[in-house]
């Protein structure tokens, strides 16, 4: 892929997700999510599980804001507190996250995770491999590491399954060891009795 064939996959997959979670009601489904509040819990409140110690968090890929929020709120439970920091290709979309979350505006920010230089580390950052092209999920992955986390954060990398995708092919741990990753530990979400997510956490090895 040369660069103009990079820059072209990345306008396709912003048309199409946008125009998608732009035209819906909820804000679960504003965040690509389909499906009843209760599954939306219980495939996503596994990201905040794997939030064990205060500090700030980054969703590369944040859309409207909405797991941010639900983030802040399933760790504050626990007494673990949550700073919340978004990134999203969408303009609009992060315009909608800056709405929800009023307080943290400033903290939310247009751009590409491939490319954005952050603006400060983080103790926790969220992504998918499916935000860049194929070739790309390598550096995607080795640049979060050295350049977006604080020593010892941990990146946790997700992969959401429909339910007729569920048992189908290897899940993201699996893709992360095959590209040399080493896995420190791996949740799932599940709705009747089917994952639909899985968390695999990365943990960067710099030293502090
Ligand atoms: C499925 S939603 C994720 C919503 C929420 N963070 C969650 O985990 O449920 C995916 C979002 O990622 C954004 N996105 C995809 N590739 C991206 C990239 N390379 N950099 C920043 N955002 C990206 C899309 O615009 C879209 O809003």
């Amino acid at each position: 892929m040369n660069d103009d064939d990079i820059k072209q996959w990345f306008a396709g997959l912003q048309r199409e997700l946008e125009t998608a979670y732009l035209a819906a009601e909820t804000a679960w489904q504003q965040s690509g999510f389909s499906g009843p509040i209760e599954r939306w819990v219980a495939c996503r409140r596994v990201i905040a599980d794997c939030m064990k110690e205060s500090g700030t968090f980054l969703d590369i890929g944040c859309a409207n804001g909405y797991l941010l929020e639900c983030v802040l709120g399933w760790a504050g439970e626990r007494g673990v507190e949550i700073d919340p920091w978004g990134l999203d290709l969408s303009e609009r979309l992060v315009g909608w996250a800056k709405e929800r979350l009023g307080n943290h505006k400033e903290k939310l920010f247009v751009g590409n995770g491939l490319f954005w230089e952050p603006p400060r580390l983080f103790d926790y950052v969220r992504t998918e491999l499916c935000y860049v092209p194929n070739e790309c999920v390598h550096s995607y992955i080795e640049r979060i590491l050295n350049e977006y986390l604080t020593p010892g954060g941990k990146l946790l990398v997700a992969e959401y399954r429909s339910r007729g995708q569920s048992s189908s092919g290897p899940w993201v741990d699996d893709n992360l060891r095959e590209l040399g990753f080493a896995v420190e530990s791996c949740v799932g979400g599940f709705w009747q009795s089917q994952e639909l997510t899985r968390v695999a956490m990365v943990c960067s090895s710099k030293i502090g």
